[in-house]
């Protein structure tokens, strides 16, 4: 038998747990054949959603060379993710590699702001912006990197889409623009620690959300407290590859007026 405690009312446990999960009092659990166990036991492992980290228990324990046998299928189940642009001609710089949104889940982000004009303030390589463009938004993309955004505005072209691009700090640009839907994806790859969850290792969000007169999506990693910024509504992206079709790859935070720290 195996309980997972720890997952947050918002995030769909059928998707991250599987269908055999049941809801019990403290969490969820399953009856599982012992190798399935540990494979769900591998594919939680060091995970931290919404705010803490999920426990998950065994019962009875798993003989270790089941453990080790799960962990290497799931290393190896690791390696097929969602991709991130699929055109060929797209230019990446390094940052812009491993923090990308995929397209296919930046297309469906896109789709739900229902055409309305987007602020990128972080447009990074393009991910986001494009795939607002894409769903019908007239998209402003800003980036304090001009080489990160001219790899975006390269992108843009590839993809067919007509975005106005602006270098600079988006705390200083934004007030100067008309209202607009804002969306945030802070820097938050490489240095941010799996198990952290607060606004201290997400410094932008308190400088920008606040600035965002007609509502903000702020894009976190699936370990963020929604708890730390009042009246948003988190949702769970989960990956679209076999590889990630189980896991949380971010957290989409919306709020229909300026943040409330
Ligand atoms: C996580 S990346 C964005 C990735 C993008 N959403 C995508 O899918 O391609 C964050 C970007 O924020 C930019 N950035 C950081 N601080 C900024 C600021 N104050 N104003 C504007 N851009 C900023 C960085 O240069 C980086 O390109």
């Amino acid at each position: 038998m195996i309980h997972v405690g720890g997952v947050p009312d918002w995030v769909p446990a059928g998707q991250l747990l599987g269908p055999a999960f049941r809801r019990e009092e403290g969490g969820w659990m399953a009856e599982l054949p012992r190798s399935a166990e540990a494979d769900v036991a591998a594919r939680l492992r060091g995970i931290s959603l919404g705010g803490g980290p999920l426990a998950v228990t065994v019962d009875p324990p798993l003989p270790r060379a089941l453990v080790r046998a799960a962990r290497e299928r799931d290393a190896r189940a690791r390696r097929d993710t969602t991709p991130g642009f699929s055109r060929s001609g797209v230019r990446l710089d390094d940052e812009g590699r491993w923090s990308l949104t995929p397209e296919e889940l930046a297309l469906a982000l896109g789709k739900e702001a229902g055409g309305q004009p987007v602020i990128d303030a972080t447009a990074g390589c393009g991910g986001n912006a494009i795939g607002f463009a894409r769903a019908g938004c007239a998209v402003t993309a800003i980036d304090r990197d001009p080489v990160r955004l001219a790899l975006a505005r390269h992108n843009a072209a590839l993809y067919g889409v007509s975005i106005r691009f602006l270098v600079g700090d988006a705390a200083t640009l934004i007030p100067t623009m008309p209202p607009a839907l804002v969306f945030v994806d802070p820097p938050w790859g490489r240095d941010w620690s799996k198990a952290g969850s607060g606004l201290e290792q997400l410094p932008l969000l308190p400088a920008l959300l606040p600035l965002c007169r007609a509502g903000w999506w702020a894009k976190v990693p699936p370990s963020f407290d929604p708890a730390e910024l009042l009246g948003c509504t988190p949702i769970a992206w989960f990956g679209t590859a076999a590889g990630d079709v189980h896991r949380v790859k971010f957290l989409v935070l919306k709020c229909d007026a300026a943040a409330a720290l």
